[in-house]
């Protein structure tokens, strides 16, 4: 079975054409690119005279098919994406199937290949852009790619090449970033007779002190709806930006935005003008960011870039924040609560068990922590409207409004929906857990069975990253008993669902969130749906409230930032002043 499909010109020419390889560096970048996106464990790369001689990159991934390895080398020719709806959802480094072409246009390439079920291998050699000569070749599985002579019939760009050892820095530089993502696999790089850099399979956490040297204490970890990785410990930081690591969906990029958001993030905690060490990885579904921007790849734009923003300023935050905080213990369900992952391997088996164990910065703190920062205080306790904490309640209308009392501004008087008022303060709740340390789940006793069509199914799985970060653990459990659909379970809700089946609500949110074909931005789709959350979390119909409920509402509206935006928008509170009651008996 052929693995290469040839884009159709109308994708082709969509898919801007442009300069790939400038440099060495951008060689090696590519090469590994395919090699991570190959499946490979080990990846090694080989430079002589910092890759202006020579650039050899070898792997063990899936190799190559004898009838595909000519087509490899064709411009715009790729596996990983066919059609023009692919690239709203690539996983893959390349889709661009530009890299071979244009390695091979400027210097003399030699291919071999081999996939495991093949017995020979495969050997291609193509220089300048000539035709591919294609035999066979006994070599090992997996691929090794030896570009020579770099540049050797474009002198212009020849020019401009720095040093070896400048040129093999700057290859060394994104030989890092792309280890340091890809910490499960194997990676290996020299330069002439110069001594290797190794580094063995293990955590992102291994793998930072492998490349950098720094160590466990030294760096905080985040982890974060949106936005994982590790960050500097508060401290001096550097003076450039260079270990401000930045990754969307582990590709590598470069944000000024994102630089900026960490920055903010730390706030006071970096001395000003310095730069942080961080890394960044930045989760978000493909469709969200559009990657097809530069021919490199390194820059990308989000459908919502201040949401961005946002979200990555509160993971680094946040996990500031955690230092000054040491009583908290990280436990397994907080940490459940970031499961992002599982939108793109929505059901990778059992994670709790593998994330309780790598959970746990804290034992690297044994030293005293300093005191929290003023502006790492919780911002739930801001009072954003202090004249709700001068109201005094003075009575509440059929079970559903409470009125109060106010003296200020020549007296005035509050007809507050106790049901609005309520959803209105836990969906401002919901939605700082939500963006921050997650929202608290509860893990059902009996785990509540669902059936589903086959289109509710596409949108749970859809959407099940995101309603996992809102409480809900959902796991599929084999084919409908009713037919055609699909069963699941869910395991957990948000802690602020009280009781009651929520299948029907499962239901609403998916729908909501996946919303396929729909115009809102993502973050409008989870308000949508932490609102709906909310809703359910408070009790509806009338009620008497007693006065210390009554006095807690009015607490919690004293906390609501108004000015938000909120789904419904229905009015929470109104207010009327004396003058309003005395005109209407003419006084
Ligand atoms: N190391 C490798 N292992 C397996 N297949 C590879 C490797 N390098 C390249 N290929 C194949 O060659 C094709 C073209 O590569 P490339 O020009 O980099 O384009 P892209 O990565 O954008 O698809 C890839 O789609 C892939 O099928
Ligand atoms: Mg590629």
């Amino acid at each position: 079975m052929p693995k290469i499909n040839v884009l159709d010109s109308l994708l082709a020419s969509k898919i801007a054409a442009g300069e790939v390889i400038d440099r060495p560096a951008s060689v090696v970048k590519e090469l590994m690119e395919n090699s991570i996106d190959a499946g490979a464990s080990s990846i090694g790369v080989f430079l002589a005279e910092g890759g202006k001689r020579v650039i050899k990159i070898t792997d063990n991934g899936e190799g190559i098919s004898r009838e595909d390895a000519p087509l490899a080398f064709m411009r715009h020719a790729t596996s990983k994406i066919s059609k023009e709806e692919d690239l709203d959802a690539v996983l893959t480094m390349g889709f661009r199937g530009e890299a071979l072409a244009s390695v091979a246009s400027i210097s003399r390439v030699t291919l071999k290949t081999r996939r495991r079920m093949e017995t020979e291998g495969t050997l291609v050699s193509i220089e300048g852009g000539a035709p591919p000569l294609v035999s066979g070749d006994g070599c090992p599985e997996g691929t090794l790619i030896e570009v020579k002579d770099l540049f050797f019939n474009t002198p212009a760009r020849l020019k401009f090449l720095r040093s070896s050892d400048s040129e093999y820095g700057r290859a060394l530089e994104i030989f890092k970033r792309l280890a340091l993502i890809n910490p499960k696999t194997r990676f290996k790089i020299q330069h002439g007779s110069g001594r290797p850099v190794e580094t063995a399979p293990g955590t992102l956490r291994d793998r930072i002190f492998d490349l950098f040297g720094i160590a466990e204490k030294d760096i905080i970890e985040v982890n974060a709806p949106f936005v994982e990785g590790y960050i500097g410990a508060p401290g001096d930081g550097y003076p450039t930006s260079k270990w401000l690591l930045i990754y969307v969906n582990k590709r590598v990029v470069r944000d000024k935005s994102i630089n900026r958001a960490v920055m903010d993030g730390y706030g006071q905690m970096l001395p000003s003008g310095r730069f942080p060490f961080a890394i960044i990885d930045v989760k978000i579904p493909p469709e969200d960011v559009d990657i097809n921007i530069h021919p490199t790849k390194s820059e990308v734009r989000f459908r919502n870039q201040s949401f961005i923003y946002d979200a990555v300023k509160l993971a680094v935050r946040g996990a500031i924040g955690s230092l000054s905080a040491p009583g908290r213990q990280p436990t397994i369900q907080n940490r459940a609560d970031y499961g992002y992952n599982r939108q793109f391997s929505p059901f990778s088996g059992p994670r709790l068990a593998e994330e309780s164990a790598s959970t746990g910065y804290s034992p690297g703190f044994s030293e005293p922590l300093p005191p929290p920062l003023p502006f790492l205080r919780d911002e739930g306790d801001d009072v954003k409207n202090p004249e709700f904490l001068g109201l005094e309640i003075v009575g509440q209308l059929w079970g559903e409004f409470l009125i109060a009392e106010s003296h200020a501004n020549g007296g005035e008087y509050y007809v507050i929906d106790q049901h609005g008022a309520a959803e209105r303060a836990a969906f401002e709740k919901l939605k700082k857990r939500f963006y921050g340390e997650g929202i608290r789940r509860q893990l059902l006793l009996l785990p509540e069975r669902i059936e589903t069509t086959p289109d509710e199914k596409d949108a749970i799985l859809a959407s099940v990253g995101y309603l996992d970060r809102m409480g809900f653990e959902i796991i599929p459990f084999g084919p409908s008993l009713n037919g055609g659909g699909e069963s699941f379970l869910i395991k957990s809700v948000p802690e602020v669902l009280k009781s009651g089946r929520c299948d029907r609500l499962i239901g609403e949110l998916s729908e909501e969130i996946s919303n396929v074909g729909g115009s809102l931005k993502i973050e409008d789709k989870i308000e949508g749906a932490l609102m709906r959350i909310a809703c359910h979390s408070v009790i509806r119909g009338p009620r008497q409230l007693t006065k210390e409920e009554g006095a807690a509402l009015l607490k919690e509206l004293a906390r609501i930032d108004f000015a938000s935006h909120c789904p419904h928008g229905r009015p929470v509170v109104k207010k009327y002043s004396r003058k309003d009651i005395e005109s209407a008996f003419k006084r």
